[in-house]
């Protein structure tokens, strides 16, 4: 899908024609697939994975009737690498160029899935074609994460697709600092820290000091070991965290992203 990075976005009006443009567009395609970029899928070859994807496609003349997204972190990285493929929502694990040429000619041309490349349930014995049933996936709600998986990381389109900017049109043509301060401390918001700290406190402290210059730290530091939940967050879902840190930016200074705590290859 084409970029849109020469355009200025001046009205909400013109965020809202983005977001619409681009879901029709998305709409249009007969296939979506979410295929995993994230760190421990491509430490398990996905890139191979990717090619022969791309491959297949090109050869059977599938490119413009399936939409391909890479992704961050899908979230079953011991089935790496792996894929989603909707509108079934169907999860396919443990990926290698043999096993996407055989998805290529049995589900997306055949219109059948191909169960052997599903996830396997050793307490069943039973393969699970969708995602929506793995035992995984089955509790979850995400909400820092929601994004993640689902969308195109260097796509701002995709962003925008997903609602993506809408709070900051908000709060730059509607609420003002005051209006944003105040709701984020009723909402009840908090730091996803030990502390829990509540992030309209944060805000406000902020906004009090006196000095025109002040200074904002993304904080990707990861505290619990193996989780990099920050940086999934940083490479699956960007720009939540520019809009988030737009949000707390005054409108007439650069903005400068310096994330902490995430080694210099992110
Ligand atoms: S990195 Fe691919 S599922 Fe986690």
């Amino acid at each position: 899908m084409s970029a849109i990075y020469s355009l200025r976005i001046k009205t909400p009006a013109d965020l809202e024609e983005l977001r619409e443009n681009f879901r029709k567009r998305a709409s249009g395609y007969r296939h979506t697939i979410y295929i995993c970029g994230g760190a421990g899928c491509i430490s398990s070859h996905s890139d191979d994975v990717v090619q022969a994807l791309k491959k297949a496609m090109a050869l059977r003349g599938l490119a413009q009737e399936i939409r391909l997204v890479s992704t961050g972190c899908i979230g079953l990285c011991a089935q790496g690498p792996c894929m989603i493929v909707d509108p079934e929502g169907v999860f396919y694990g443990n990926l290698t160029p043999e096993k996407v040429r055989m998805i290529v000619d049995r589900h997306l041309i055949g219109g059948r899935i191909v169960k052997e490349c599903c996830y396997y349930d050793d307490a069943s014995k039973e393969y699970i074609p969708h995602t929506k049933d793995l035992p995984f996936f089955n509790k979850q709600v995400k909400i820092a994460l929601r994004n993640v998986g689902r969308i195109d990381f260097g796509s701002i389109e995709d962003y925008i697709g997903h609602d993506g900017y809408f709070a900051l049109a908000k709060v730059l043509t509607d609420w003002g600092r005051d209006k944003t301060i105040e709701e984020v401390t009723a909402s009840g918001l908090r730091g996803r820290g030990g502390a829990g700290f509540p992030t309209g406190v944060k805000w406000k402290s902020g906004h009090d000091q006196p000095g025109d210059q002040k200074y904002i730290i993304c904080n990707a530091d990861e505290g619990d070991p193996g989780a990099f939940m920050d940086r999934s967050i940083l490479e699956g879902d960007p720009h939540s965290v520019i809009e988030h840190r737009r949000l707390l930016h005054r409108r007439e200074q650069g903005l400068r992203l310096c994330p902490r705590g995430v080694s210099p290859g992110h």
